[in-house]
């Protein structure tokens, strides 16, 4: 299991370039195997979901090499349809490969991704989409089978714009016989990058207006080579390491469009958030003002998976923070370990009230889950003394490297590992 100990105090000062994008790395790569031939993909972060999912490409039989973050993917042999036990447990978004398993293979044996820390992620959206393009969706022994004589193009509706069920619905669409039309889609930007990435592979998808998206089915798809956006959520959880530490930084590549609501709540802290064609200016060295509300919603709303950092920032702004988690049942799981190194968050049920502090106070915390992992590393950074994060193998799943990412904003680190026994 994997420690980082961090020296709190300093505010973050410097440049940090931003990694590819994990959410729109993950669909895209489930995605290379609609088509029989090569696709490479640019700025691919080397991630733990990442380094699962080739494993699970290669096992479907696709040669894969990755290097310096291009990713090359032969899939003209695919031949499997089924993902082992031991891999699609591990990851969640392992049920992105439904909609394009069935699409090249018209099969599909995933095991059933249960619930994790943040929540119980059901599938249902995922199945009613599946199944009105036409495939048979049965639960065995811990595993979902998906077959189908050939997936028709549909109309499907949407009642929450659930971004994989949409990447599904998609993904299951593009060789399909027929139109597709799907209402009520997600919109977040990972959906246009899948779009995008598809369409320069030969799909026909367009985007009508708002959370309505059209895909015409196509007989086959070509090779291509792509490259990955900016990660919007390290970006952000970086821009919170600012302003808890009342830090100067440039986020290079930052995708300041995607993150227009970030950018407002940072401004309503009292920072300076300056978008410029390579990336994003941050000052927040005047930035002690509470937020006041925020909610988390879908794109374009305030994202879910930054409000954890958010907890970590607003437990050092002036004033009372109210955050409502409207996406996930269970994602306030930080606070009990934010309330170990001083913070002052009391969490009923989906809402969380911070009451800001002068400082927060090193101490030995652990990682539960992605992103609360990442943001008790912020925490650290804010806090007089040392901090200890333990379990950081979870924010190695959609980190780069972290430490290597705040020691260019000067932050002081050291990483290691320690045996279970201790
Ligand atoms: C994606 O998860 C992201 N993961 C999540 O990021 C992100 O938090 C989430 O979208 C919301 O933006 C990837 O892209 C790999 P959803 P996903 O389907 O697709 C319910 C991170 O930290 N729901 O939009 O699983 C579900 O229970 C991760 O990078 C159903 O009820 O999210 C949840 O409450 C965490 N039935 C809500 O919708 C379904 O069939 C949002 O889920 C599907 C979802």
């Amino acid at each position: 299991m994997g420690w980082i100990e961090i020296t709190g105090g300093t505010p973050l000062h410097g440049k940090v370039r931003i990694q590819g994008s994990k959410n729109a790395a993950l669909p895209i790569l489930a995605g290379a195997i609609l088509h029989q031939g090569r696709t490479v993909i640019e700025n691919c972060p080397v991630i733990t979901d990442v380094l699962w999912t080739i494993r699970i490409l290669e096992e479907l039989g696709c040669v894969v090499r990755f290097e310096k973050n291009r990713l090359e993917i032969d899939s003209s042999k695919v031949q499997a349809c089924r993902i082992p036990g031991e891999l699609g447990s591990r990851m969640r978004s392992s049920v992105i490969f439904l909609g394009s398993l069935l699409g090249r293979m018209k099969k599909a044996w995933i095991p059933y991704p249960g619930g994790c820390t943040i929540g119980k992620r059901p599938l249902d959206l995922h199945q009613e989409a599946l199944e009105a393009l036409g495939a048979v969706i049965t639960e065995e022994d811990g595993f979902l089978r998906a077959e189908t004589s050939g997936l028709e193009g549909a109309v499907i509706r949407f009642g929450f714009p659930s971004v994989g069920a949409t990447e599904n619905a998609i993904l299951g669409a593009v060789l399909a016989k027929g139109v597709t039309t799907i209402f009520g889609a997600a919109m977040e930007p990972e959906i246009w990058e899948l779009c995008r990435f598809l369409n320069e592979k030969g799909a026909k998808i367009t985007w009508m207006k708002r959370g309505e998206i059209r895909i015409e089915g196509v007989k086959r798809l070509q090779d291509s080579r792509f490259v990955l956006t900016a990660d919007r959520i390290v970006a952000g959880t970086y821009l919170f390491g600012a302003i808890a530490t009342r830090g100067r930084v440039f986020l290079e590549d930052a995708p300041g469009p995607q993150m227009r609501e970030v950018l407002r709540t940072a401004r309503l802290m009292g920072a300076q958030a300056e978008e410029s064609k390579s990336g994003l200016w941050i000052n927040a060295e005047k930035a002690f003002r509470s937020p006041e509300f925020v909610r988390t919603a879908p794109y374009p709303g305030f994202p879910t998976d930054l409000q954890s950092p958010l907890l970590t920032a607003a437990s050092l702004a002036k004033g009372k923070t109210a955050v409502q988690e409207t996406i996930f049942e269970s994602r306030f799981q930080t606070a009990s370990q934010l309330r170990k190194m001083g913070a002052q968050i009391a969490v009923e049920g989906n809402r969380a009230l911070i009451t800001g502090t002068d400082c927060l106070h090193g101490a030995c915390v652990e990682a539960r889950e992605l992103r609360g992992g990442a943001a008790l590393i912020l925490a650290g950074l804010a806090a007089k003394g040392v901090t200890q994060v333990r379990n950081t193998e979870y924010i190695s799943r959609g980190y780069e490297d972290i430490c290597r990412d705040l020691r260019c904003l000067g932050a002081k680190l050291k990483e290691g590992f320690y045996s279970d026994s201790t």
